[in-house]
């Protein structure tokens, strides 16, 4: 088996993971989180998503976890999810230097999600580079594995969604498993064409593990030489315009399997462990992460 020595994992437990809980968590309890993960060696992490407090009323605190995390923590890499211009603009202005920008390989679930086309949100893009050209861009692909409305997805959306992203200069482009369908013949077989297709993108994966197939993913992608994985604290996730989606992989979990397997994810594994129970105690009692339903 062919694997590389280091693994980086981006935390998105404070985006993806407080997105789908509907209970207000106050944002002193979503900054004692972020200090537990960030504790645990975790350095570059999706704090918080600048959207409608309407779509999404649990992130109308965005600017201050931002300025928050900002003040209380040197060196860390902070991004923040944006569906458009708006919430680009609203990120840098809050001192955001990279944002995750969100385009589905669905159209369908992109009108859900965003309400826009793919092609509007695309044109978008391209305003946020002309206008906002300092800030770092990684687009993820949601639904790049299958949609919760349409089932499949055809593999050429995602490689021209490929080609409009890397001709427009995008500096990372994420493939999001948004509902955890992947399986993993299928996820070498996307990887295989997008690697062979565009060798020199950076690419990086986001698995749920609604059907329990995240980890083995994972170790799919390990053998196709991806190294920089997305994952949350304690399972936490799931898009609230995805009718079924579940959690992430559990970084404990992930970072478990890697340190078996001598790969270095540079993670302190108990003190996360720490801050999953923090998670379990203080925000959901029923955690899908395996670790931590141990505890
Ligand atoms: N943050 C805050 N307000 C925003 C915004 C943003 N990112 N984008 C637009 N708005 C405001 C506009 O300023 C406008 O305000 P006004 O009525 O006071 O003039 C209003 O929202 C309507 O703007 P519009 O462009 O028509 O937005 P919309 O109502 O079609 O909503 C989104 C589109 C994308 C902003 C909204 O659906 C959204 O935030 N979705 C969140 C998606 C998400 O987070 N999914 C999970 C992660 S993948
Ligand atoms: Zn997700």
């Amino acid at each position: 088996m062919k694997l590389p020595q280091t693994v980086k994992i981006v935390e998105v437990g404070p985006r993806d993971g407080f997105q789908s809980i509907n209970k207000w968590i106050p944002t002193d309890l979503k900054i004692e989180i972020i200090s537990g993960l960030i504790s645990a060696n975790l350095n570059r992490l999706e704090v918080t998503s600048f959207v409608h407090p309407k779509a999404i009323p649990q992130m109308q605190d965005a600017a201050e976890v931002v300025h928050r995390v900002i003040d209380g923590y040197k060196g860390m890499e902070l991004i923040a999810l944006v569906p458009n211009y708006t919430g680009a603009k609203a990120a840098w202005e809050a001192g955001i230097k990279e944002v995750t920008y969100v385009i589905s390989a669905s159209e369908k679930h992109n009108i859900e999600n965003v309400r826009r086309t793919k092609t509007e949100s695309f044109a978008d893009l391209r305003n946020i580079k002309e206008l906002l050209p300092e800030l770092t861009i990684k687009l993820d692909i949601a639904t790049a594995f299958g949609c919760p409305f349409l089932g499949q997805v055809p593999v050429e959306q995602v490689l021209q969604m490929m080609e409009d992203s890397l001709k427009l200069g995008i500096d990372e482009v994420c493939l999001c498993d948004t509902i955890g369908i992947a399986n993993p013949l299928q996820t070498e077989s996307l990887l295989v064409k997008v690697i062979t297709g565009y060798p020199g993108a950076k690419l990086s994966l986001h698995f749920h593990d609604t059907r329990g197939m995240g980890l083995a993913n994972t170790l799919v992608a390990l053998e196709c030489g991806i190294t920089t994985f997305e994952s949350a604290i304690g399972g936490l996730g799931g898009c609230p315009f995805a009718p079924g989606a579940a959690g992430n992989i559990a970084t404990e979990d992930m970072v478990n399997m890697l340190e078996q397997m001598g790969i270095d994810t540079g993670i302190d594994l108990p003190v996360l462990l720490q801050t999953a129970k923090t998670v379990k105690a203080k925000i959901v009692q029923e955690l899908s992460g395996h670790l931590v339903s141990m505890c």
